[in-house]
Parts: structure tokens; C-alpha cells; sequence
């Protein structure tokens, strides 16, 4: 693919090692330098639009500060979890002193990356930003849901261990790991997503339980279904005489929330 090449910034400003964002025909790209070559993606996770360029950078692969995302910074392909697509990335050169990149020639991973000729260089005002200026445990239950909806992982077995239980926390944070994310499949116990559990006895063995729950973002369109299947799986826990999950988002799920076992699944360090 390719398209014009399009000045981006005086290359004295990025210094090696460094990045500078850049805002060009309406992009938000972020320019990386390191070994003294030039790499621009998009300042977007495809995740949930998190700005990469406030992401710390470990040799090519740059971390998205929200939920932790790796991305290529040489083809802005996705690295790891919670990230699938990737995003945008721009050929670079270096010319009389400035940083080039072939907007238009956006590639990514998924589709076959050849250096685009130089073009011509329009519109050599680009405004720049700083970055961050702008805009299982032992059984993290894996599960893949074909419909891609909401998966609930092996609930009779669990249910029915959970039978020989008397209810608790405990018995109730087991029953919840049924219950898959299904954009990162991993369960929600084990993604750190359940912030409290509470049991309110109502009469010999009859309890109401309450759930605080979050989501890994505040626009994730799997939450009715995290919630509604939660619901489902601790009714029928033995004992319970009713379910209900309120939704907190403060304090804001972060990826330290997740267990050892999530965070390998993922491949976050
Ligand atoms: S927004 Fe980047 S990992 Fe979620």
C-alpha cells in the first residue's frame, strides 16, 4: 500500500529513545525513535482507544497504559490481550532534517507491508502534541464462546461442587469464575472484576447476596450479560434466595487486578 509522504516533525524533535505525538490529516499518530530510526502508530489501542503514546516502551513494543495491551511499534501489530486488531502504522523517512511518514499507507499485521515510493510532501504544518497532553489462581477457567457472547465455563461441574459447600464467600467467588469475559476469556473472578462479595442471611440457611462487579472499561458491551449470567450462576447456588450485582466503577479496574493466572493467559508482565 502507499500514499504521500507527509512531514510530521523536525526529526531534532524526538530525541532517541523518545516519541512525540503528532496530529496529521486528523490523526493522532505517535512517532517512537529508537536506534535513531523512526516508527508512528496510531496513538489509539484498538482495545478500548487507549492512548499508546503514554505507554511505557520496552524495546519495540509499546504497553497501552489502560489495560495493558502490547503493540509493534514497527507494524503496529497487537502483541498481546486484551488487544486483537491492529493499529495503524506509517512508513517513515527522514529528509532534509525531517520526519516523513506515507499517511494514507496505513498497515497493520493483517495486511502485507511494502515501503511505499516517496510521494510528494503536502501540508508540512502537523500539530504536536506531548504525549499524554490530548485527547487462575490455580483455574483461571479459559473459554471461548462461539457466538461470541458471554461464555459460562463448565457450570454444572462447578455447580455442583459447589452443592457440597456451605455458602460463603469463598463457595460464591468459585460459582463466579464460571463466568467467562469474552473478549479476553478469562473469568471474571480471576480478571479481578468482583470488588466485593456480601451475604445477607435472611433466615437458617437463606442468604441474599450482594455483588459489587466493574468492567475493564466503562464502555464494555459484554456488562449486561457479565451481569445477568453472574446472576444466574450464583442463584443457583444451594441457600440462595436472591442475587444482586451493582455495577462499580470507582476505583477504576486496572490490569495489577488480575491473578498471576489471568496474567499469564494474557501475557502481561
Ligand atoms: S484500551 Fe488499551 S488495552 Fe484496553
Amino acid at each position: 500500500m502507499s500514499g504521500s509522504y507527509v512531514k510530521a516533525a523536525r526529526a531534532d524533535e524526538v530525541p532517541d529513545g523518545g516519541r512525540l505525538v503528532v496530529e496529521v490529516d486528523e490523526r493522532l499518530i505517535v512517532l517512537f525513535r529508537i536506534d535513531g530510526k523512526f516508527y508512528a502508530i496510531d496513538d489509539i489501542c484498538t482495545h478500548d482507544d487507549g492512548p499508546l503514546s503514554e505507554g511505557e516502551l520496552h524495546q519495540f513494543a509499546v504497553a497501552c497504559p489502560r489495560h495493558g495491551a502490547k503493540f509493534d511499534v514497527r507494524d503496529g501489530r497487537a502483541l498481546t490481550m486484551p488487544a486483537t486488531r491492529a493499529t495503524g502504522a506509517y512508513e517513515c523517512m527522514v529528509e532534509g532534517g525531517d520526519v516523513l511518514i506515507a499517511i494514507g499507507a496505513a498497515s497493520s499485521a493483517a495486511e502485507t507491508s511494502t515501503a511505499a515510493p516517496v510521494g510528494q510532501v503536502v501540508s508540512a504544518a502537523p500539530t504536536v502534541h506531548q504525549p499524554g497532553q490530548e485527547p487462575a489462581a490455580a483455574s483461571a477457567n479459559i473459554a471461548t464462546s462461539p457466538t461470541g457472547g458471554v461464555a459460562v465455563a463448565d457450570a454444572s461441574a462447578t455447580a455442583a461442587t459447589a452443592t457440597t459447600d456451605a455458602l460463603s464467600e469463598d463457595s460464591i467467588r468459585e460459582a463466579l469464575k464460571q463466568v467467562i469475559d469474552p473478549e479476553l476469556f478469562v473469568n471474571i473472578v480471576d480478571l479481578g472484576l468482583i470488588y466485593g462479595v456480601t451475604l445477607h442471611e435472611e433466615a437458617v440457611g437463606k442468604a441474599k447476596i450482594a455483588i459489587d462487579m466493574t468492567m475493564t472499561s466503562p464502555a464494555c458491551p459484554a456488562g449486561p450479560q457479565l451481569i445477568q449470567n453472574s446472576k444466574d450462576v450464583v442463584g443457583r447456588l444451594p441457600g440462595v434466595d436472591g442475587v444482586e450485582v451493582k455495577l462499580v466503577m470507582i476505583p477504576p479496574w486496572t490490569p495489577d487486578r488480575m491473578t498471576e493466572a489471568a496474567r499469564d493467559q494474557l501475557g502481561i508482565f
